[in-house]
Parts: C-alpha cells; structure tokens; sequence
C-alpha cells in the first residue's frame, strides 16, 4: 500500500470497540522500530491524547521521538475546508445568488452530505505525499461517521453528475457560467481522486469485538465498503476473553465462544489478529507497547505495481 514514501492505515469500526488503542499502538510500534509515525484522528470527540495520558488536544506533538499525533475536531476540519474551497465557491455562487457568506458555508454543507468528511480524506491524501512521515495511522470516528466518510467520494460523484444540467439551465451571463462549471468539475476530480486513494493507496483494518451485536453488523458494513469498492485487509477482534480464572470471565468467555467461532470462520479468508481483554483500560505506553506487539507490525507495502519485475 503505497502513497509517496508513506504507507497510510485506517482503523474503522463501530463505537468502542478499540480503533483508537490500535492506531496508537501501531503508530508507537513503528516509532520505536525507528519508523516515524502519526496517529490523526478525525473524530470529533478525540482520545488519542487521553490515551497518550497527556492533557487537552493535539496538533502535529511529538508524544515520543518519532511519534507525532492530531487530533482535528469538525471545527478545525470546516475551517480547513473554508480555508481551501470556501471563498472560491462563494465567489461563484454569489456572483448569480444574493447570499451572506455564513449562511452560504451552512447552505453548501448541508445540501452536500458529507463535504466535510470529503475533505478529511483531501487531507489526509495531501498530508500522505507532503508529511514526512513513513506511516500515518488513521483513528476514524466511529462506524457511522466512519461511513458516511468512505462513501463521500462517491456520494459526491453520483451528486455531482446531475449539477452540471441544473447548472446550465440558470438564467446566468455566460461568463458567469463557467466559472460555475469549473468550480464544479474541479470538486468531481477532486471526489474520484479521494475514492481512487481510499481503494488504492490506504490499508484498511476493521476493529470488532465478539460480541452478537458487532458480529451481526459487520457482515452488513463489510458489504457496504464493496460496494464502494474498497476491501478490508485485516480484521482485529479485540477484547477476546483469555484468561478465565473467575466464573465471571469463564462465563463471558462461553458468551464469546460462538460469535469468535463465527468471525473465525466467516472471514477466514481475511489475516485476522485477536487482542485479549485486559484487566484494565489501555492507557499509557506500556499498555500500547503490549497491544502493538500483539497486533504486530503495520502490514507491509506492496511493491510496485507499476514496477516490471
Ligand atoms: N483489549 C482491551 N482491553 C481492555 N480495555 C481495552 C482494550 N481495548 C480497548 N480498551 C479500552 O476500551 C475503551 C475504548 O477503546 P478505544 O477508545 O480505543 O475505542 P474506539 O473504537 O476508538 O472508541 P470510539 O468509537 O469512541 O472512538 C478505552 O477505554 C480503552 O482503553
Ligand atoms: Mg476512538
């Protein structure tokens, strides 16, 4: 999986069930196996901080040598999105449509589901071939934002296949016109680039746990990023049950039995890791060194395919 020189991972999965702990145990892993490594996280409530055991959120901190985190809040995602698209689209649709500039923002986010998340796979795309980094861990919010994120891309395709006939019919100076019409074909590049580095360039890792709720949903999620036409290439149980020395846990354990039966054999096709339940919660570097060494190091690039042999 290559983007540039970085290898980019994206952890998914419903609420809770661990995205964060990987992503930062991956990204410790790899710094201090001398690779250096960003954990962002695009959810709008972030723990890579707290997980760190540091105080308040982060941009771009160097946690431990080589290790770097950012966290970007919906806030600081819109104000990206402002910043780079914002005044230039206002530009254009003011020139035809008598709109103040807030409410123009608050109009374009909501007729476009989404924008906002479009923009987080631009960014993180950007940040894969300018950064420095050798691999950026990617702690997605959880799985229903985590959806509506992958399918953006496309979503805003199928949307914008249809603007180019509406756009043509307003009542618009020609001049006017085309502006409209680039600004409008610069946002389809800009989807199927993103779908095209989501399929091509990201690793995909989905996170559950053996429970008959998160077992039942993943089938239908598994099949939603098909259709989008991106593959899973690993999957993560956590919290699997291993050390059974109360009737407590022996009984969660059986609980566990059949729903790890059937993701080991449902999707046996797929490389699959099993994290234990700890004892406690994981916070902290030893705690992430742990699950980094059971979860093992980020999956290899795959060479070139451009590359003749
Ligand atoms: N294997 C484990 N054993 C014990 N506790 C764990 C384990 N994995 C994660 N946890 C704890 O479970 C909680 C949720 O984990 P985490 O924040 O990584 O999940 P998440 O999927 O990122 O959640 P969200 O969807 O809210 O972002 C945390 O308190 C974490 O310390
Ligand atoms: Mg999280």
């Amino acid at each position: 999986m290559t983007a540039g020189t970085v290898d980019v991972h994206v952890f998914l999965g419903k609420g809770g069930v661990g995205k964060t702990t990987c992503a930062a145990a991956t990204a410790l892993q790899m710094a201090e196996a001398g690779e250096s490594s960003l954990a962002i996280s695009t959810d709008p409530t972030p723990s890579l901080s707290h997980i760190f055991g540091l105080q308040g959120e982060h941009r771009e901190r160097e946690v431990l040598p080589g290790l770097f985190i950012t966290e970007l809040g919906l806030s600081e995602v819109r104000a990206m999105w402002d910043e780079r698209f914002g005044r230039e689209v206002y530009a254009v649709f003011s020139s035809f449509v008598d709109i103040d500039y807030p409410s123009f923002v608050q109009f374009v986010t909501a007729m476009l589901p989404g924008l906002n998340e479009e923009f987080m796979v631009d960014y993180i795309r950007r940040l894969s071939s300018a950064a420095g980094y050798r691999h950026i861990l990617w702690d997605t919010a959880p799985l229903g934002q985590t959806l509506a994120l992958l399918a953006m891309p496309s979503l805003l395709a199928e949307h914008l296949r249809m603007a180019p006939r509406i756009y043509s019919h307003l009542r618009t100076s020609g001049e006017r016109k085309e502006p409209v019409m680039q600004v409008i074909r610069g946002w389809q590049q800009l989807a199927a680039a993103c779908l095209e580095f989501l399929r091509r360039d990201v690793h995909l890792s989905m996170v559950t746990i053996p429970e008959a709720l998160a077992v039942a949903q993943l089938d239908s999620v598994i099949g939603e990023l098909q259709r989008h036409g991106l593959a899973l290439h690993r999957l993560i149980i956590n919290n699997v049950v291993q050390v059974t020395d109360s009737a407590f846990l022996a009984r969660k354990a059986e609980q566990q039995r059949p729903q790890l039966e059937q993701l080991r054999e449902r999707y046996r096709s797929l490389p699959m890791v099993e994290i234990p339940l700890f004892s406690e919660e994981v916070r902290g570097i030893e705690q992430l060194r742990a699950i980094g060494g059971l979860l093992g190091p980020a999956p290899a690039r795959e060479p070139e395919r451009s590359t003749p042999a």
